[in-house]
């Protein structure tokens, strides 16, 4: 049986591509599926190859169409933005799907077919104007944070002395109410500046993280809010700071405590994924943690600018949390995303495993 051509084979090349590639045989029978494939399908080669590809892509009418077409005329046929539905994940896939024509010396039929997401190559796209963007205002923040500490500290100082001055318990009342708002500013500061600490990284398991995260939650929560755990128990250790992570995940999963008012369902789920891109660096694994409600959704009018910080819908948020919770991730060299429609909103947060 012929597959794909050795020399991309020997090298390893076809599986150090994004793209899912696979080979079909004339009868639609699995020949061969890169790694992007595997990951992509939830199959591996394996357990694919010999059954037709409709076995594990049930459901998807257009894709088989665009097969027998290019059967039928031996041109290829690209497919924009076709949603795929997979059998191992709740929701479909959004792809460009490529199906080309093979014919063999020997007379054997074969297609090559090939799927790239959409979302991660617009995502692509779009991550370095925004990574600029995002930078450009961390550091007007952080600029103002520092201005701010200094003379707030002055200003109370300053405050406490007239205090102990002071006789008259009216005048006092004014001292206290400076000293007050000067705390308040400071620990708004503290909370501005405290995730630029640089992470004190060690190995650790991101279920750890995620399952104090739960039990932290869980204790302020009420019983209509079920929050279940879909986890992938072979996930590798990752380099984190903990505490770190414990905050970044904490802000995005008291978010949809908030979007659920109280009510609803939350899934924390953990996948690993291969061949990821982060910025300009290839990852050969990448350990993904998600936190899904079925709240109303991200409001359509922020949803652009969630990820900056001072944006909130919420008349007593801060509108910090998220801008936190990216800052700490990218620190990580990681990943932060957001889908979001009514009844189901997903915040991914991808790490990378580090080699070797
Ligand atoms: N799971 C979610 N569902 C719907 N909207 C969300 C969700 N998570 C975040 N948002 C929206 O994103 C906005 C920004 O979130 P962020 O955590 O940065 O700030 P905040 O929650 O408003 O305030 P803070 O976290 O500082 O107290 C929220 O006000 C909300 O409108
Ligand atoms: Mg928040």
């Amino acid at each position: 049986m012929t597959t794909v051509p050795e020399t991309l084979r020997e090298n390893g090349l076809i599986d150090c591509i994004s793209v899912a590639v696979l080979v079909l045989g004339g009868d639609l029978s699995v020949h061969y599926m890169n790694r992007a494939a595997e990951s992509l399908l939830g199959f591996s080669q394996r357990r694919a190859q010999g059954r037709v590809l409709f076995e594990i892509l049930p459901a998807n009418e257009s894709i088989r169409e665009a097969i027998i077409e290019v059967g039928g005329t031996g041109n290829s046929v690209t497919l924009r933005e076709v949603e795929l539905n997979l059998v191992v994940a709740d929701r479909g896939v959004r792809v460009d799907c490529t199906v080309t024509h093979l014919s063999q010396s020997t007379g054997q039929e074969q297609f090559v077919v090939e799927f790239s997401k959409v979302n991660r190559l617009t995502q692509l796209a779009r991550e370095k104007a925004m990574v600029e963007r995002h930078n450009a205002s961390h550091a007007v923040i952080r600029g103002l944070a520092h201005e701010i500490r200094n003379p707030l500290g002055g200003l109370r100082g300053a405050a406490q002395l007239l205090d102990r001055e002071l006789d008259n318990r009216e005048q006092r009342e004014f001292t206290r109410i400076i000293i007050a708002e000067a705390d308040r500013l400071s620990a708004l500061v503290n909370r501005l500046t405290g995730s630029y600490r640089p992470p004190a990284m060690r190995p650790l398991n991101v279920h750890q993280v995620l399952e104090h995260v739960r039990k932290l939650v869980s204790v302020e929560a009420n019983s209509s809010l079920v929050i279940t755990r879909d986890y992938d128990p072979s996930l590798p250790d990752v380099a984190g700071d903990s505490d770190q992570l414990i905050q970044a995940l904490l802000n995005i999963v008291r978010n949809a405590v908030q979007a659920l008012e109280g009510r609803g369902r939350i899934v924390l789920r953990t996948r690993i994924e291969r061949q990821f891109t982060v910025g300009n660096h290839r990852y050969r694994n990448v350990v993904r943690a998600d936190v899904e409600d079925n709240g109303p959704g991200v409001d359509d009018k922020i949803k652009e600018q969630i990820f900056f910080p001072m944006v909130t819908s919420r008349p007593e948020g801060s509108g910090l949390g998220l801008a936190i919770a990216e800052e700490i991730i990218c620190r990580h060299g990681g990943l932060i995303d957001c889908e979001s429609e009514q009844g189901s909103t997903c915040f991914s947060i991808y790490l990378p495993v580090e080699e070797g």
